[in-house]
């Protein structure tokens, strides 16, 4: 039975990789917390599992297809919804506190921005929420719509660093980065990279999309940009650093030279549980890491030739307006195209830059105008990719 305290949660993409990690730390503290809504795109038997489990007062299937009978026997219990227009509904309604965004890709922006407009507290996985709509995210929360915590491990641990200071005296963020599968390939051998060892991650265990944009570095760009609404910093104050070991989840420097860390074994159990309880700590279900062992830290440049994802990220952090949606559809859509086997990993960026230096650049774009964007440089791609 939960306390009467208990804070409850929604949970979008609750079948994902983050989504399950969020149930995993939801079990191991049943008191602090409750389930109101969960919602899944094609994987309704897992979602029927969970729902079982955690008894949610609403569930979506945001797959129009999708075969909805696993669920049947859970519908005199709950109500559930089929098709991704009912995300909103559960994001911004009932009575949760908390709303995680862990849908993969730009699926997911209305129903965040639907959570933030509704007051309610934003733990944010879905880095392309920022990357696409970051100026909107930015000007709900100015005027006192909802708030917003990190769960990407590297902004829950500058978002950590930034308490030892005071805003004014941050000289830069240093985002680490593994560098992926791919870190010490030479770059004549990439255009051979097949599906499956880009998808071979040395560190994370992540949903497919997220573990490709790591491969292309992509994932680091994301970041990039993410950082640069986040903090609200200016991209020439942003580094990024290669830290195979991924224990260093990211750093700020301030003024004095003075350099804080955050640090903690490879596992997002860690950020998630941060940004459900912020600003309280409580033991945690996550990996720890063992000071019984021998272990060392490094760290190296990042290549910007080899992995020239980065510079475009910096290069759209520095635009901002519409350049950030183009080039998180132009690469989702990409991702997908290799991922089908239609383009080779080497394509991925190239794609993502065409598409980004053909389009209309509009400094203040609506809302409207961001999703039309999104859905032009999809086709874009996709053209490219048919040619
Ligand atoms: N995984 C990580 O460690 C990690 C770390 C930092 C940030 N993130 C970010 O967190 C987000 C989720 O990543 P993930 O690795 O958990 O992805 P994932 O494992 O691929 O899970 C994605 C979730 O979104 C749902 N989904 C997929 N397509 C959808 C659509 N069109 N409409 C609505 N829902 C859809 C999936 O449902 P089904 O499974 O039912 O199809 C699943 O629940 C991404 O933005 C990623 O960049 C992930």
């Amino acid at each position: 039975m939960a306390a009467a305290t208990s804070t409850p949660i929604v949970v979008l993409g609750s079948t994902g990789s983050i989504g399950r990690n969020v149930l995993d730390v939801v079990s191991a503290s049943p008191e602090d917390f409750t389930i109101e809504a969960l919602s899944a795109h094609s994987q309704v038997k897992l979602l029927a599992e969970q729902a079982r489990r955690f008894r949610p007062q609403r569930i979506v299937v945001t797959d129009e297809a999708a075969d909805l009978t696993p669920l049947n026997d859970l519908a005199a219990e709950m109500e559930i919804f089929q098709g991704g227009d009912n995300l909103c509904r559960i994001a911004s309604g009932g009575e949760a506190k908390v709303v995680v965004a862990a849908i993969m890709g730009s699926a997911g922006l209305r129903a965040a921005l639907a959570a933030l407009e509704a007051g309610k507290t934003l733990a944010l996985a879905n880095k392309e929420t920022l990357v696409a709509a970051g100026g909107h995210v930015l000007r709900l929360l100015a005027e006192g719509n909802g708030s917003l915590i990190p769960i990407d491990s590297e902004h829950s641990a500058i978002f950590q660093a930034l308490q030892a200071g005071n805003r004014e005296d941050v000289v830069q963020v240093i985002l680490t980065a593994s560098g992926g599968p791919f870190r010490d390939r030479p770059a004549s051998q990439m255009a051979h990279v097949t599906v499956d060892e880009a998808l071979n991650h040395p560190n994370w265990d992540m949903g497919t999309k997220i573990t490709i944009d790591s491969a292309t570095m992509m994932n680091k760009a994301l970041e990039v940009i993410e950082a640069r609404w986040l903090f609200d910093l200016r991209p020439d104050q942003i580094e990024v650093v290669i830290h195979p070991q991924s224990i260093i989840h990211s750093m700020v420097e301030f003024v004095d030279g003075s350099i804080m860390a955050q640090m903690g074994a490879p596992d997002m159990r860690i950020p998630i549980q941060y940004a459900l309880t912020y600003p309280r700590r409580q033991p945690c279900p996550g990996e720890k890491l063992s000071w019984k062992d021998s272990w060392e830290l490094s760290f190296q440049p990042a290549d910007r030739e080899r992995f020239p994802a980065l510079d475009l990220g910096f290069q759209v952090a520095r635009d901002g307006g519409t350049a950030g949606v183009v080039l998180n559809a132009a690469n989702e859509c990409a991702v997908a195209a290799f991922l089908a086997g239609e383009i080779s990993f080497i394509d991925i960026v190239p794609a993502c830059r065409g598409v980004l230096e053909q389009h209309n650049y509009c400094p203040e774009p609506s809302l409207d105008e961001l999703l039309a964007l999104d859905g032009w440089a999809r086709r874009e791609v996709r053209r490219w990719v048919c040619e």
